[in-house]
């Protein structure tokens, strides 16, 4: 799929990025996904390295933190500056460190802080209920802002830009694959013919091209199905994740981890899911801690119904195999 290419993130040391939104940090809503099973897998005790690679509000990292005092060190990345203002009002202190990086470019970040590797890695990936919730941003569908969705700003293309110049086909293909949208094909060509009339700038003009490509059959509640799916598709391309995911996997967050060392990733899509499932396979890199991956329990669905798509996978990473010198 033809989409713009983006040069990777710098990392700043210690210093959350101040974001192009000039706004107040407000106190994160996000609630962290399977936090219980999330801490068990971790293995968590003083003394540790962990990076929390996508830190978001901080969830995860305050209860790891405190699980890891006195001696232990939190890494916490995250793609967005805006979060890392979240988070650096609940993870304090001077054994955390913040980064504004990707999770991809881990093994630079850890170079920068002048660590060898990590203990535990945990990748909770997708977006923060406080980035859903953000009115400037056009992640949600129920905001009427620009539609931006871009995790970093600095980097690549808006999704309107995308809307902007996609073809039909290029759309469809988001729409199908990121989104597993049945009405790809008419959203993405209503699209088209609506932007030769006016750009679509919003998250409103979308939800109104959603809407008109919908065939009337479609119940005013079920309506809002489609647009759920074809705005986390459009988050996707723009923020090109399956890409950073997939290098991650195989390069950066392998290479950052001490052997015995632990990974923990959280997925809400099930191409995201199958590309951490593919990657544990490799019995030579890795050893599974679950044979079936975790699931938020219904009193957890009830409490936080965004938790509901999520899975957990977690391994342990294997000593290189080392190939013995043959006896002369
Ligand atoms: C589901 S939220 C994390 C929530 C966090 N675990 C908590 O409990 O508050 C996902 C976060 O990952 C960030 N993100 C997405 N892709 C990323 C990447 N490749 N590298 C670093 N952060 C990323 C998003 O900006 C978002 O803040």
């Amino acid at each position: 799929m033809a989409l713009p290419s983006k040069s990777a993130s710098h990392p700043r040391r210690d210093s959350p990025a101040k974001s192009s939104f000039s706004k107040t940090p407000l106190a994160a809503i996000h609630i962290p996904v399977l936090l219980r099973e999330t801490l068990e897998a971790l293995d968590l005790h003083s003394g540790l390295t962990v990076v929390d690679g996508t830190v978001g509000g901080g969830g995860h990292s305050r209860k790891i933190l405190e699980r890891i005092q006195p001696d232990g060190i939190l890494i916490g990345l995250d793609r967005d500056p805006l979060m890392l203002q979240h988070t650096a009002t609940v993870v304090t202190g001077e054994r955390s460190h913040l980064c504004h990086a990707s999770y991809r470019d881990l093994p630079k970040v850890l170079r920068e802080l002048q660590f060898e590797a990590a203990d535990r890695i945990l990748v909770d990936l997708g977006l923060s209920s406080d980035q859903l919730a953000d009115r400037e941003r056009g992640f949600g569908f129920s905001t009427s802002g620009p539609l931006d969705m871009r995790f970093d700003v600095s980097q690549g293309e808006s999704a309107a830009e995308l809307l902007s110049h996609a073809t039909s086909e290029q759309l469809a293909t988001i729409f199908h694959e990121f989104g597993e949208e049945r009405f790809s094909r008419p959203i993405a060509e209503q699209i088209v013919t609506q932007r030769r009339g006016s750009p679509i700038r919003t998250a409103s003009d979308l939800v109104a091209a959603i809407d008109s490509a919908l065939p009337a059959s479609i119940k005013r509640e079920a309506r809002k199905e489609p647009a759920t799916r074809v705005f986390q598709a459009l988050r996707i391309a723009v923020n090109r994740e399956l890409e950073h995911l997939e290098h991650a996997l195989k390069n950066s967050l392998y290479e950052s981890l001490r052997p015995g060392g632990r990974l923990v990733v959280i997925t809400f899509h099930s191409l995201e899911d199958r590309l951490v499932k593919h990657a544990f396979r490799d019995e030579t890199r890795w050893q599974c801690l679950h044979k079936k991956p975790m699931a938020p329990s219904p009193q957890e669905i009830r409490i936080n119904p965004r938790s509901r798509s999520a899975k957990l996978r977690a391994a342990i990473k294997l000593p290189p195999i080392t190939v013995s010198a043959s006896p002369k």
